[in-house]
């Protein structure tokens, strides 16, 4: 029995080190994620919305477009640089946590193969790097992003 507690308890510890109800907290609760993708050009909540996570949206916006190209048969570059994501501020420093920079360097070359190919097949590896990150550091969004996966 003390056995099972301390099971619990070290569970719930790494729940708390690994942040993930926090991450929940701010990227599933916002209302604004239920929201069709807009352009980003200015701050919509200066208290609120990390650096990263404005350039999350951003990325989500560039490839909800990509999508819409796509679908019509016409795959154009993306041209937004977004190599931001390795110093851009998280809402809470341990969302950035020991495998961010991996999966971050992984999109980076996704995107850079995107541009080179400019298929389906290419701008759907983006959209995997963005899931398997967040399975990581942000399972909040994910529904979203599996949204902008083109199915065929
Ligand atoms: C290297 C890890 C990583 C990758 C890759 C990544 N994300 Fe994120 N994402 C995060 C983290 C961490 C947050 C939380 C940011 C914060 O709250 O400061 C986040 C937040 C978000 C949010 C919520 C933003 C908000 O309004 O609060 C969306 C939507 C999102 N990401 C979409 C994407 C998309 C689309 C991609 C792929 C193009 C992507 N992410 C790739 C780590 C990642």
């Amino acid at each position: 029995m003390i056995r099972f507690t301390w099971v619990i308890s070290l569970s719930f510890f790494f729940m708390v080190l690994s942040g993930c109800g926090h991450c929940k907290m701010f990227c599933h609760k916002n209302p604004k994620l239920d929201t069709p993708p807009k352009p980003q050009t200015a701050v919509v909540n200066p208290n609120g919305d990390s650096e990263l996570a404005l350039l999350m949206r951003k990325m989500t916006d560039a490839l909800a477009s990509k999508k819409l190209g796509l679908m019509k048969g016409e795959g154009t570059e993306i041209t937004e640089d977004f190599t931001g994501i390795f110093t851009a501020k998280a809402t809470s420093p341990h969302m950035k946590n020991k495998s961010f920079e991996g999966f971050a360097q992984a999109l980076m070359y996704q995107l850079e193969n995107y541009n080179a190919i400019k298929n389906i097949r290419a701008y759907n590896s983006i959209v995997q790097t963005c899931v398997a990150c967040h399975q990581q550091s942000c399972p909040g969004p994910i529904d979203r992003i599996n949204k902008l996966m083109i199915y065929l």
